[in-house]
């Protein structure tokens, strides 16, 4: 049976196992720094399977032995932002966070494909690849599909459609400089941009991009997980099942889109190796200044981290 290791048993990372073990998609470890709390969402998760198909195992705790051998692993670990936080403060924290788990994911499980949830985004996944030196392909973020599936369920409320006919696409960065691109989304092989009114387009485009912030201001406490944990699951089975299939996700960037040394979302295909490549679009000049604009503000952060991480070797 095929391995997923889960760490973190947060509100993302308990879904997350949830879905994968309902699914049978593989076996499942659930880690966190809290192991009780971590084997009691497994316990409870497993004596759910009774009433699936579902054959795998999930087992949680606190011991990175559990994850051995993973044939992929998700770090949804971390802190979330908090009022009064600035952003280089999660920043720093999260990156603590991030490294720890990271090394120890890189001894137990050395050839696994690394999924990075923790935000902000784009910079942990970059420093989760810093830190394994591991080929590109073996890392990568997960926001795009979420980001998709976001205007994908605002599109298809306009529209009077199945969400699922809704074929989205979203890059850049997991952040403000978030590229919804409507032009590239569609519905049956027609753009959104010629089904929706182009200022009603932007207003889909704008809450899409604040996705994420509106959950946090309804749940008070915590941030979205059913969608997040849904978009990670199916990228999970994508990869076990070298499925080739198409997804936006921040990934280490060489040349593509004439971009370098930085990591963004940007259509990807995944396989078992990871992604297998990038998918460049054709894009207009100011969606390409768009992209190129998301790109100088990871940049700059990861080369914080870059700081950051000299110093945490001491
Ligand atoms: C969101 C957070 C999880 O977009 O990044 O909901």
């Amino acid at each position: 049976m095929l391995k997923v290791a889960v760490v973190g048993a947060g509100q993302v990372g308990s879904t997350t196992a949830m879905r994968l073990a309902e699914q049978g998609v593989a076996d499942v470890a659930l880690l966190d720094i809290d192991g009780k709390l971590a084997r009691g969402k497994a316990l409870d998760i497993s004596q759910a399977l009774h009433l699936t198909d579902s054959r795998a195992k999930i087992s949680g705790g606190s011991d990175y032995g559990l994850a051995a051998g993973s044939d992929v692993a998700v770090i949804t670990a971390g802190f979330p932002r908090r009022p009064g936080m600035s952003r280089s403060d999660l920043l720093e924290k999260n990156a603590a966070v991030v490294k720890e788990v990271v090394l120890a994911l890189q001894r137990e499980a050395p050839d696994c494909v690394l999924i990075v949830v923790t935000n902000p985004l784009d910079e942990m996944s970059y420093l989760a690849w810093r830190i394994t030196g591991w080929e590109r392909h073996r890392v990568m973020g997960m926001a795009g599909l979420l980001d998709g599936s976001r205007l994908a369920h605002f599109a298809a409320g306009e529209l009077g459609v199945a969400p699922g006919r809704v074929m989205p696409m979203v890059l850049g960065s997991h952040g403000d400089t978030m590229l919804p691109l409507s032009r590239l989304s569609h519905v049956d092989g027609v753009p959104l941009s010629e089904l929706i009114a182009m200022e009603r387009l932007r207003e889909l485009e704008d809450r899409t991009r604040d996705g994420g912030a509106e959950i946090v201001a309804l749940l008070e406490q915590g941030s979205a997980y059913y969608a997040p944990s849904a978009c990670i699951a199916r990228m999970v089975r994508a990869i076990l099942d070298d499925e080739g299939y198409q997804v936006a996700a921040s990934v280490y960037l060489q040349d593509e889109y004439g971009l370098r040394d930085v990591f963004l979302g940007v259509p990807v295909i995944l396989g078992r190796e990871g992604w297998r490549e990038v998918v460049e679009l054709e894009l207009l000049p100011e969606e390409r200044e768009g992209l190129a604009a998301c790109a100088r503000v990871i940049k700059e952060r990861m080369d914080e981290l870059d700081g950051w991480l000299e110093g945490s070797h001491s």
